[in-house]
């Protein structure tokens, strides 16, 4: 099950060109293109023939061709070429659907139509796009469910074993002060560590000579955005009050879309203030955050593995589940709220 009626990640808009992107969102079908003015365009993946996914075909002018039998399928959806015959029956079409591209992002929306709002779609990527700020981003199609994404993401105490190597040390587990607050459907987990030795991507780039404060601030919207801010000063220098001394952080934001019960597309989207000119420190910074998504891709997968031997299998709480509980609390209560919604429009 998932929750329909949003704006979700379909693509970031360079993978979005006149060559179809096929891709499983939701658990449907969706191929994207742009048009000729290039205006990205959500069609259902599946020619209305004979089911072959369109994204196997190939844009012409505004339209998509199918690659089987060369029928075309406009913007809309709409059959609007079967060689060989004049008559295109009405029923001849796929599934077309709202999009909106922006902050390099095309957002497709994934519940009827009609109730499409532009006025919806998050505001979760353009604070990385800022002038004087440096971004990079990747997609990942992870073999895991959503929620085990979304559970990661407001427990940031597993950076103390899963990315020990680079951005994590045992004190973010053992030491941190962390504070669950709710703010209607919105989540924020703020977790402090205070007075430690700066884990290895904090003491690389932010030259630290002595220990540390460092903050881990995420903030999870629904149905499944993230905006997490990491950072550090020198210990004992305000950093809480925002006064401390040689602040280092950065920014990374998340849109989590379910491709499939057991997979998900995963765009991972880091930002930060320019605090060097050294690009090639950058790059290293950057190296370093790729291979932090890859520790945790690992893990979901695994987990997912393990969920599939015994499904039933139930998961036991800690404290530090406070985050996650109230984010998969707040993600039933939607969804039974728009089955509620359906089944009273359907009544
Ligand atoms: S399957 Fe698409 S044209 Fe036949
Ligand atoms: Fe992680």
């Amino acid at each position: 099950m998932f929750l329909r009626n949003y704006w979700y990640v379909g693509a970031y808009s360079d993978e979005v060109t006149c060559e179809p992107l096929g891709r499983v969102l939701l658990g449907e079908p969706v191929v994207l293109y742009r048009t000729e003015a290039g205006a990205p365009v959500a069609l259902e993946d599946r020619c209305a023939h004979r089911l072959l996914p369109l994204s196997m075909g190939k844009v012409i002018g505004d339209a998509i061709q199918c690659h089987y039998h060369a029928l075309e399928f406009d913007g809309t959806g709409a059959c609007v070429r079967i060689p060989g015959q004049e008559r295109i029956p009405p029923q001849m079409k796929v599934k077309s659907y709202p999009v909106v591209e922006r902050d390099n992002c095309v957002f497709v929306w994934m519940g009827d139509a009609k109730d499409a709002d532009e006025s919806k779609v998050p505001e979760i990527f353009g604070k990385l796009c800022q002038d004087g700020w440096s971004a990079t981003k990747v997609h990942c199609h992870v073999e895991g469910n959503y929620q085990l994404v979304i559970d990661n993401l407001l427990d940031l105490s597993h950076l103390a074993t899963v990315h020990a190597s680079t951005v994590g040390s045992m004190h973010v587990a053992d030491m941190a002060n962390v504070e669950t607050e709710r703010d209607g459907d919105r989540v924020k987990v703020s977790r402090w560590t205070m007075d430690v030795p700066a884990a290895k991507t904090y003491q690389q780039f932010g030259n630290y000579e002595s220990n540390i404060d460092r903050w881990q601030i995420s903030e999870f919207f629904p149905p499944s955005y993230f905006r997490i801010n990491n950072g550090s000063a020198v210990a004992g220098t305000g950093a809480r009050e925002g006064t401390g001394e040689k602040p280092w952080d950065f920014w990374v934001c998340h849109g989590i879309t379910p491709s499939t019960q057991d997979s998900t597309h995963y765009f991972w989207h880091l930002g930060h203030r320019l605090w060097t000119d050294n690009m090639a420190d950058v790059e290293q910074f950057y190296e370093q955050c790729y291979g932090v998504v890859g520790e945790d891709i690992a893990v979901f997968e695994a987990q997912q593995k393990t969920i599939n031997l015994d499904p039933a299998a139930p998961m036991r709480e800690i404290g530090y589940d406070a985050g996650p509980l109230l984010a998969r609390q707040i993600i039933d209560r939607l969804l039974q709220e728009e089955a509620a919604q359906k089944s009273g429009k359907a009544a």
